[in-house]
């Protein structure tokens, strides 16, 4: 199994995931020889903090080992190409997890490599992100049908994956970004096929307004840094602070997927205010992908 989109798993497979990553975390350190001798291969184009720590530090729990390979030390960044990547990998380790700039490099990995493949994030979609974020939601709402969440800022990766994981789950979003910074329409229309009626809005007190949940990222992900200038600007408005927090329920938890910049999305009030879950939010991405390597990666039968 691949996990390229958050889309690729069933609403049953994505609760059997949490109900795994719960008992990993609350037994933390009592699975120590789940993937003895796997080995994971971590491609990253782009950089990390979470991401990279979390999953290295989840093999090294679960008894196997990961290695980061930078994009540009790889013979793919002297043009080798990514299928013949794939294969090779495939004939040494037994997952491949990559963050990419196009979600269409990831997709030619998992075409080409017989082992699975994970999206670490790509321009597209942030699916792990999106595992670690409702074990969180549950953790604090008991469960995620019925819940309003809304998302306040850019129409981005991070959305994207959370409209996908919305719409399998049975949460009901609101999107408020400003025009121009609308979630891909391809991702909207999936989401409407998947049931899901999720408002998009450029107002953020409408999105706001009786919320469990809100959530926000960054005006300028990875790979945007040359619209700086003009996104600072069209995203005025958008910021997660207390005022908009007032139109949320009184108990609404605030997430970020971290990294945060204080005084653009996010107020320093908000984020390290009592709402805020996003240090648990950040350390479920350890519990969340142990849970999915666990689940993706075969294991070996002796003998
Ligand atoms: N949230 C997240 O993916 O963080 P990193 O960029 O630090 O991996
Ligand atoms: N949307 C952000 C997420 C970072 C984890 C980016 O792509 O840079």
């Amino acid at each position: 199994m691949h996990l390229i989109s958050i889309s690729d798993m069933r609403r049953e497979e994505i609760h059997k995931l949490l109900d795994l990553a719960a008992r990993m975390k609350e037994r933390r350190g009592q699975h120590t020889d789940v993937l003895k001798g796997m080995s994971l291969a971590m491609i990253f184009e782009k950089p990390s903090t979470r991401t990279r720590v979390s999953f290295e530090v989840a093999m090294t729990e679960l008894g196997g080992h990961a290695l980061y390979l930078n994009y540009a030390d790889l013979q793919l960044g002297r043009s080798e190409t990514i299928c013949d990547t794939a294969s090779v990998l495939s004939r040494y380790v037994h997952a491949i997890m990559a963050r990419v700039y196009s979600h269409e490099t990831v997709r030619e990995l998992a075409r080409c490599a017989d082992i699975p493949v994970i999206n670490a994030l790509s321009d597209m979609e942030h699916p792990c992100q999106l595992l670690a974020d409702m074990l969180t939601i549950r953790e604090r709402k008991g469960d995620l049908e019925g819940l309003r969440i809304a998302w306040i800022g850019d129409g981005n990766n991070v959305c994207n994956s959370l409209i996908l994981g919305s719409a399998i789950t049975g949460m009901n979003l609101s999107v408020a970004c400003p025009a121009g910074y609308e979630p891909d329409a391809r991702v909207v229309a999936r989401a409407n096929e998947l049931g899901s009626d999720v408002l998009i809005t450029d107002d953020p007190i409408e999105a706001a307004s009786g919320a469990d949940v809100l959530y926000t990222d960054v005006w300028v992900s990875m790979g945007d840094e040359k619209e700086e200038e003009k996104r600072l600007r069209d995203f005025s408005g958008f910021q997660i602070n207390s005022d908009l927090l007032s139109h949320a329920k009184s108990d609404c938890i605030v997430l970020h997927c971290l990294p945060a910049h204080r005084g653009q999305e996010i107020s320093a009030e908000v984020l390290d205010g009592e709402h805020s879950v996003v240090l648990d939010q950040a350390e479920n991405r350890l519990h969340a992908q142990k849970a999915l390597l666990m689940t993706v990666i075969p294991r070996r039968c002796d003998g």
